[in-house]
């Protein structure tokens, strides 16, 4: 009873997990259903063949007649061309199909994936994620096609064929029944066998490829520290598990197909052992016996490949279940119900008793209280590692707070449509990220309806023009990957040109003239001063001559707020972190 309903399970959980992928298979379901239709013509041809041969070997050997059977061989050649023309067309069909649902499935996790919050993508890393995200779609879906076929191709086959086989003999095909359901005996509990060692081939699958990312990525550090042979290393280390897996997993799995070949031997042995008594009683004609055997031979041969077939079936299952389990999850940081839209101009931002933390044991920032009026500037200063980035990093909900509320306009930003908010902010970052393209494409970012004029605006604003006039191709120069063909200093002024043509009412700047020389700083600094007119600014800068104008200036030390106030009531103040800090950079 047990047994019964572990199988049950089993065969459910193979159930459960083709019905999810259901949905993805119905704007195509008309060609997926003829590709399955197909495989029972295909599949019952076997048969056909098979079955001839009785006929064949009581006319021909046994009776001598020639004539009498001079159109089988003809039907066997027909038979087979048609079966063959069958196959072609089902493979393609099964192959658009499939490559469709892939396609679908990659869009819809892609989609997924860019809807997530900054701290999922804190948590993984860029193998992890290309291995979830698309290594397992493949392996999901040309598991699904590949199989699917064949195994309804095998089915059906089966199902004609042991109706052969009963037709020959009864007797034969009760044996030859028994030991195929001894055969396929091995393939129980095989999920549970390879179930963890499938957890671990991903997770060092996704390793090696954060390897080929890093060695991408970090290809200077890598050089200058003659880091070579350790990353190789490493490397070696990676491989050495995924071998040790996949050699675990054929140690749990590889016997299947071997004893199957073996149960299925002494299938073959006992009919032929049996069968020959049969025909010398003569309750069996010899055309019967070969008839029988050969459409044994074809009932065993996929059987006996069954073993290797069925693992890279429940390989595929498991992708299928890591991809639903992907999609089934949702971020964190998403509209909530009655989301309402920012109007145009916003009045005030304001930060109530906010505490965050990225992680639970640890509060990054705690208790900040700051209201920051709409067209004024507030200027963050303090430590490294104070807090400056998390606080602007909260605003545009990069992350949502543990304790107390921020609110632009009186509305909390958690109740704020998220894509409003976000067009309603820009930022550049301390490290900005560009992508492979042109100079303008990242100006733009996508923008439709721009007009030259905003571009060279944008340029012109961000200081960009020198550099870009130099340039063979000007905008259009293609910057490489990260933005590796351009300097520090012009991705920065890159990504100030990015907020100059958001823009937004709200700007923030996280240290945006760090990579700049004086002259250029000075120069970016009237742009940024051009900038932040009827704006609302949030500013964080390490060079203090850059904060002086501001109409508010904090100081962060150590996740709170120490000091607030404006320039000259700071550096007033006797003992005060800001006046230090200033008389310091002064000297
Ligand atoms: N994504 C993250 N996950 C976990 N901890 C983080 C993350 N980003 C920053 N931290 C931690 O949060 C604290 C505040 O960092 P933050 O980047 O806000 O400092 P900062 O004031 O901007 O410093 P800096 O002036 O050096 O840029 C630091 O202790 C930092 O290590
Ligand atoms: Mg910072």
């Amino acid at each position: 009873m047990l047994k019964i309903m572990k199988n049950k399970l089993a065969s459910s959980y193979v159930i459960q997990n083709y019905k999810k992928i259901l949905p993805f298979v119905k704007p195509y379901w008309v060609r997926a259903v003829i590709a399955m239709l197909i495989t029972i013509p295909i599949g019952s041809m076997d048969a056909l063949i098979a079955l001839m041969l009785k006929p064949y070997m009581d006319i021909v050997l046994v009776e001598k007649s020639v004539e009498a059977t001079v159109y089988i061989p003809i039907l066997i050649i027909v038979f087979s061309l048609f079966q063959s023309s069958l196959n072609y067309l089902a493979t393609y069909l099964n192959t658009w199909v499939g490559r469709k649902i892939a396609n679908d499935v990659k869009i819809k996790l892609f989609d997924k994936l860019m809807s997530y919050e900054a701290s999922f993508f804190d948590k993984r890393n860029s193998g992890e994620i290309q291995y979830r995200f698309n290594n397992d779609v493949d392996t999901a879906c040309n598991g699904l096609i590949a199989n699917l076929k064949k195994f309804a191709t095998r089915i059906f086959s089966s199902i004609a064929l042991i109706c052969v086989l009963l037709y020959n003999s009864w007797q034969l095909a009760i044996i030859a029944l028994i030991v195929m359901f001894c055969a396929l005996y091995p393939l129980k509990n095989i999920r549970k066998r390879i179930k963890d060692i499938m957890k671990k081939t991903v997770f060092s699958g996704a390793k090696v490829m954060t390897h080929f990312n890093e060695a991408f990525s970090g290809n200077r550090v890598i050089t200058s520290y003659n880091l070579k042979n350790y990353q190789s290393k490493k490397f070696k280390e990676t491989l050495q598990t995924v071998f040790t897996l996949g050699i675990k997993m054929v140690q749990r799995t590889g016997l299947m197909s071997p004893i199957m070949h073996f149960i299925i031997s002494i299938g073959i042995a006992l009919v032929i052992w049996y069968g020959s008594y049969l025909i010398a009683s003569g309750e069996i004609t010899p055309g019967n016996f070969v008839s029988f055997l050969a459409a044994l031979l074809m009932l065993y041969t996929p059987i006996k490949a069954l073993g290797n077939d069925f693992n890279s079936v429940m390989m595929s299952l498991m992708a299928i279940e890591r991809i639903f389990k992907l999609l089934e999850d949702s971020p964190s940081i998403k509209n909530s119900e009655n989301a309402v839209k920012l109007d145009e101009n916003i009045t005030s931002i304001e930060y109530q008793n906010v505490s965050f933390g990225y992680s639970k044991s640890t509060l990054s920032l705690k208790n900040i209280n700051i209201k920051i009026d709409a067209g004024t500037t507030v200027a963050l200063v303090g430590n490294s590692g104070g807090g400056k980035s998390t606080f602007a990093s909260l605003l545009p909900r990069f992350y949502d707070i543990d304790e107390g509320k921020i609110t632009i306009d009186g509305k909390n930003i958690k109740d704020i449509d998220l894509y409003s908010l976000r067009e309603h902010i820009a930022v550049v970052f301390q490290d900005n990220f560009l992508f492979s393209g042109t100079i303008k494409e990242n100006i733009i970012l996508g923008r439709e309806n721009v007009s030259q004029e905003e571009i060279d605006l944008a340029v012109k604003s961000a200081c960009l023009e020198e550099f870009i006039s130099e340039l063979e191709d000007g905008l259009d120069s293609q910057i490489g990957e990260r933005g590796v063909l351009i300097s520090g200093g012009q991705k920065q002024r890159i990504a100030i040109a990015r907020a100059f043509l958001k823009n937004a009412p709200v700007v923030i700047l996280d240290e945006a003239t760090s990579a700049l020389d004086n002259k250029s700083e000075a120069v970016v600094q009237q742009a940024i001063d051009n900038l932040m007119k009827n704006r609302t600014v949030i500013v964080i800068a390490h060079r203090l001559s850059t904060v002086r104008n501001a109409d508010k200036i904090v100081v962060i030390n150590y996740g709170q707020i120490a000091e607030i106030g404006t320039h000259d009531e700071l550096v007033e103040k006797a003992n005060g972190i800001y006046a230090s800090l200033y008389k310091a950079q002064l000297r």
